[in-house]
């Protein structure tokens, strides 16, 4: 359409919605004699919009409004108007330039930890070259596909969990698919160098999905992103999806014969997990999960622990197509409860998802990890000890 007209068809489009309001506006006036005195009402009865002081929640502001249909089309770049201040203000045209925004912006940036400035600066950054990538992988769609996040010195981790809970191919007349998902370790973590041996893995496994950017705790949410697209893009027809650390034990059998019993409509939106509720970010320093009020305020919306969560594939599309509208967040299953929540769901609770671990008593009990469904940690030898208690019909758990 041409410039004018598309101006023309927007004035046009105003105009008659500030008449409609006039109408309205005098059918109450006048259309109800019967009626008393109008009641103007004292004070302001629309919500006004407290802007936040948190970087991510600006951020976040400025995302919604972006996304907004009602604005965007008002925003597009050929319309009549233009982005108020605080909303054009979203830093370098190129997402992946460092955003030194920040550097101002957060007042307290300097003395944050270090991880911290590493994560502001590229916050915005959600694409990086793929260093080994899988594309067939799923050319015959499986009914399950296991993700694991792992690290590249994990080797033996990695081959555990092939050799057991992650074992490809046919289990309980149900296809299996695993993926380990990589991001490089590189020598400005003070890694050596084992490039050439995880490419060694790759063409011996074919399983291995590695991305070029820094393998960090900050960055697994980066992890996360990474892999939704690749899953759109490369398996967006697998049935289910189980993401994992490269340190839980996942009873594959039974974690299907549950998938087996599902309704149509159960499997829609299945998110099952080890779920955290009424959580919030942590202010202590110290602390792992520390996160400072100048770059996050509010509640955390309920999440499934990141050790290990269940859901469909259905639903890994739509989280895919939502992440693009939440904001980066430093902690990688806090965001997958944010962006679940902005698709209107709630993940749900399994008792049998451990991710902190069952009684120490019950750790050698066969039984009792029959009947659990992904349980942590575990190391690579005790999944070897543990995968035939779950597969050995022998066995007598009743
Ligand atoms: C007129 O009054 C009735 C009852 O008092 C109310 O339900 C209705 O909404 C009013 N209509 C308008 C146009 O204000
Ligand atoms: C944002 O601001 C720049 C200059 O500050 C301006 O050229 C651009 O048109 C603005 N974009 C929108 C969508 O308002
Ligand atoms: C195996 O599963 C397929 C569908 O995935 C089904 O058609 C077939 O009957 C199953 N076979 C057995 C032995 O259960
Ligand atoms: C995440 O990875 C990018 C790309 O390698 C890097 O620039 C950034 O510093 C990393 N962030 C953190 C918190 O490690
Ligand atoms: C994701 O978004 C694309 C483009 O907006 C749309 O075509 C697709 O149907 C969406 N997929 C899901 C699963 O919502």
């Amino acid at each position: 359409m041409p410039w004018g007209h598309r101006k023309a068809r927007m004035l046009c489009i105003v105009m008659m919605l500030n008449f409609i309001c006039l109408f309205m506006g005098l059918l109450w006036k006048f259309g109800n004699n019967s009626q008393k005195k109008i009641r103007i009402p004292s004070q302001r009865f629309w919500h006004q919009k407290i802007l936040s002081k948190s970087f991510w929640n600006k951020e976040q502001e400025c995302l919604d409004m972006i996304h907004n249909p009602v604005f965007s089309s008002l925003f597009s770049s050929d319309s009549l108007f233009t982005l108020p201040d605080w909303l054009n203000n979203t830093g370098p045209l190129d997402p992946c330039e460092p955003d030194y925004r920040v550097q101002t912006q957060i007042l307290d940036y300097n003395t944050l930890p270090q991880r911290f400035q590493d994560f502001l600066l590229h916050m915005r950054c959600r694409s990086y070259p793929m260093l080994i990538n899988q594309p067939h992988k799923c050319d015959v769609p499986p009914f399950l596909l296991l993700v694991v996040k792992s690290l590249t010195p994990h080797f033996d981790r990695r081959q555990a969990i092939r050799e057991t809970w992650g074992r490809a191919g046919l289990l309980s007349n149900r296809t299996v698919v695993t993926v380990f998902l990589l991001g490089s370790t590189s020598s400005v973590d003070s890694f050596p160098d084992l490039q050439e041996l995880l490419d060694h893995e790759a063409k011996l496994h074919k399983d291995l999905l590695q991305w070029d950017y820094r393998d960090t705790f900050f960055n697994l949410t980066l992890k996360e992103v990474l892999f939704l697209q690749w899953f759109n893009k490369h398996c967006p027809r697998a049935q289910y999806v189980l993401k994992g650390d490269d340190d839980v034990f996942v009873n594959t059998l039974r974690i299907i014969d549950l998938l087996k019993g599902l309704s149509e409509a159960e499997a829609k939106d299945l998110f099952i997990g080890d779920v955290i509720s009424n959580a919030g970010p942590h202010r202590d320093q110290k602390l792992k999960y520390f996160i400072p009020e100048s770059v996050f305020e509010g509640q955390y919306p309920p999440y499934a622990g990141g050790g290990g969560y269940l859901l469909s594939g259905e639903l890994a599309l739509r989280l895919y197509n939502i992440s693009q509208q939440v904001v980066l967040y430093p902690i990688d299953d806090v965001y997958t409860g944010m962006c679940l929540m902005k698709l209107g769901l709630v993940p749900e609770r399994h008792v049998d998802f451990r991710t902190f671990d069952i009684e120490e008593k019950h750790r050698n009990n066969p039984c009792i990890h029959r009947s659990l469904m992904l349980v942590h940690s575990r190391t690579p030898q005790e999944m070897l000890k543990i995968w035939p208690w779950i597969v050995h019909p022998e066995l007598d758990c009743q």
